[in-house]
């Protein structure tokens, strides 16, 4: 569980300009859940997870994992979290299984249990092949797959990730987002952000959307979905030319459909499930020509848009 409340990050000091990067951003993490964190570039999601991290001190508000406070309590924050930085950091001549080792010795596991959860973890994040390369010699996928491990060694129940699939081909973001499910389901819970908006909409659970600072939305998936589709969860395009406006009043008072807009090329009928069939006889009925019917579902990308007033910093 992660609990997030007013918080607040200006960065600079004194006479230098100021960024006000977070501005009293407030959400909250289910347990187990797989909650993406969604924004546009420069919204906040580094510096959230950063401050999450304990990396980065705010400059007001607070944040909570696991009953622990990032600011009073860092280690047992650090304990608690697995981060993963955008761009993982590594030492260029140290192989991935040395880094394991290596790290491991930090978190004081002794040498035999250290050697065992590095085999399980490289063989984990699919980087078994390459576990006696020097690191100087992997790609972007596999620094991201070897920071994977990193934050997994200490078998922490919380995964804190910044852009886990940022930069990856489509191979490894499938195999990022069949971990991050397998991971959940043996019991982790994920935060992680992204700009891409498919992939959130088909790994997590929850979404949050942050916008120039603030957290304008936290939900479901699919209660997103629903809110930015207004009344309907479902809209329908129908296309057909001079539908007369009796037409429009009368689709209105078809069971399921919640609202009817006009467009150029017909019209967009939003509905609460889909009855496109009621809505094509409705309108053959009264002699309008239909020329094609079909299903336009709310995308993530359609409550993105709507959420952060479609536009960037
Ligand atoms: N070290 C810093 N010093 C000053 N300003 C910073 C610093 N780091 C970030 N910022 C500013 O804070 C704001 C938020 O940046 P942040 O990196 O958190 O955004 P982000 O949502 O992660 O963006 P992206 O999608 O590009 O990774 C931006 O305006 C950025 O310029
Ligand atoms: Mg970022």
């Amino acid at each position: 569980m992660i609990d997030v409340e007013g918080l607040t990050m200006v960065y600079g000091r004194g006479r230098h300009e100021r960024q006000r990067a977070l501005d009293g951003a407030t959400f909250s993490v289910p347990d187990k859940s797989i909650f993406g964190f969604l924004g546009p570039n420069g919204a906040g999601k580094t510096t959230t997870i950063r401050i999450l991290a304990t990396i980065l001190p705010p400059t007001g508000g607070t944040a909570v994992i696991e009953g622990h406070d990032v600011v009073r309590e860092p280690i047992a924050v650090k304990s608690a979290i697995g981060y993963m930085p955008e761009v993982p950091g590594y030492y260029p001549t140290m192989t991935a299984e040395e880094h394991l080792d290596y790290w491991g010795a930090f978190y004081r596991m002794p040498k035999a249990d250290r050697r065992a959860r590095a085999k399980e973890l490289l063989e984990l994040v699919g980087l078994k092949d390459e576990r006696a390369k020097k690191a100087k010699a992997y790609s972007h996928g596999m620094l991201k797959r070897l920071g994977l491990a990193q934050a997994l060694l200490h078998d922490p129940p919380v995964l804190v990730l910044d852009e886990p699939a940022g930069g990856l081909d489509p191979y490894g973001i499938i195999f990022f987002r069949n971990l991050m499910k397998d991971l959940n389901k043996a019991g982790k819970t994920v935060f992680l952000s992204s700009h891409i908006l498919s992939e959130v909409a088909q790994t997590c659970t929850h979404v949050g959307v942050i916008d120039r600072g603030r957290v304008v939305a936290v939900d479901t998936v699919e209660g997103l979905q629903s809110r930015i589709g207004g009344a309907g969860s479902v809209r329908c395009l129908v296309e057909a030319h001079n539908v007369p406006d009796a037409a429009l009043r009368g689709l209105m008072d078809v069971q399921h459909v919640k609202d009817v807009q006009r467009t150029d090329w017909g019209l967009i009928v939003a509905m609460d499930t889909d009855v496109r069939s009621s809505v094509n006889a409705f309108l053959v009925g009264l002699g309008v020509p239909v020329v094609g019917l079909k299903l336009a579902e709310v995308t993530l990308e359609d409550a993105f848009v709507a959420l952060t007033g479609g536009g960037a910093a």
